[in-house]
């Protein structure tokens, strides 16, 4: 399907459900690979329709006009022919029910944790007022910003080594107003943090660096550092594991995911009494660990 049918297709559409299929029908025979908030093409035409109505419950069930269709193909043309993730041509996403700013600064949030965060850690901790949170790693800040969001008043830290991802992440902190009760701290992972914390959250970047090269294009938009995982992809991950301990306090908790190097980290770590999380909404690779297991296995 070309442009050409995909605008003579909006502009005969008499539903916008209708022009979601068209969107979806055009964006299928591109061999497009989505998986950055949507993982269908229907997905992400809905994505895109909704967006350009505002996500106002009027424009959806009222008839179409031809306002959005120039807006439409404009995005559609840069999806298929850069293969730029959807987010990132909107500046926009959605995360956890919230939604957040995004660009190339930082990875597009898609990480399964905001499951867990939703429940405000339930039920492995119960964390609330005056509690500590530590976010390595933060990205947009769309870990920092939910755990602030769905455990009303306690304290975030968060670092990341990129002043891109950071800048990023001190919008979505203005966006949703926690500019009181998040700290965006520049750090190479525990370098510049000096609390102790009752949770640290974490989403390293985790992908073997040979695998980085074969990515799908999508995947190569998004900043090198939020994926490089060095040789085996265990890098980030393994210093992140053998220091946490010192910043957690007595029953406190380390959430991390390791997505698809969870069995390499496995076998890495035979000993270690690994909790590993389900969630409803698909996505693995996260596990869990107490302060007490982290102690006993690096210092046991
Ligand atoms: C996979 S992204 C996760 C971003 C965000 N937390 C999320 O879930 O969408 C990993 C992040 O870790 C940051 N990072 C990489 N190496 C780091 C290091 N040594 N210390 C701190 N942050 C690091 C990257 O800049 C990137 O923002």
């Amino acid at each position: 399907m070309d442009l050409k049918e995909l605008k003579s297709g909006l502009e005969n559409a008499h539903s916008h459900e209708q022009r979601v299929e068209e969107i979806a029908q055009f964006f299928g025979s591109h061999s497009l690979v989505f998986g950055h908030g949507t993982d269908s093409a229907g997905g992400e035409a809905y994505w895109l329709v909704r967006h350009l109505q505002h996500w106002n419950a009027d424009h959806w069930t009222s008839p179409p006009t031809h306002d959005h269709i120039d807006e439409i193909l404009e995005i559609a043309h840069l999806r298929v022919t850069e293969r730029r993730p959807l987010a990132y041509l909107l500046g926009r996403t959605w995360f956890a029910g919230l939604e957040f700013n995004i660009d190339r600064r930082a990875l597009i949030p898609r990480s399964p944790m905001a499951e867990i965060i939703e429940r405000g850690f339930a039920p492995w901790i119960s964390v609330g007022k005056g509690n500590r949170v530590l976010d390595i790693g933060t990205g947009s800040g769309c870990l920092a910003v939910s755990a602030a969001h769905y455990c009303p008043g306690i304290l975030v830290e968060a670092t990341d080594v990129s002043p891109d991802a950071l800048e990023l992440a001190e919008e979505n902190v203005k966006k949703h107003g926690f500019e009181d009760y998040i700290s965006l701290i520049q750090s190479d992972l525990f370098d510049a943090v000096c609390e102790k914390y009752d949770v640290i959250i974490s989403n390293p970047p985790y992908v073997p660096r040979a695998r980085l090269a074969s990515l799908p294009a999508e995947y190569i938009e998004e900043p090198a550092v939020a994926l490089d995982g060095g040789s085996s992809g265990l890098n980030v991950v393994n210093r992140i594991l053998r220091d946490a301990d010192g910043f957690l306090r007595p029953g406190g908790m380390l959430f991390m995911e390791v997505g698809e190097i969870a069995q390499a980290f496995s076998r890495a770590h035979p000993k270690l009494p690994l909790t590993w999380l389900e969630f409803e909404r698909g996505g693995e690779g996260v596990f869990m660990l107490t302060r007490e297991e982290l102690t006993g296995y690096f210092r046991g």
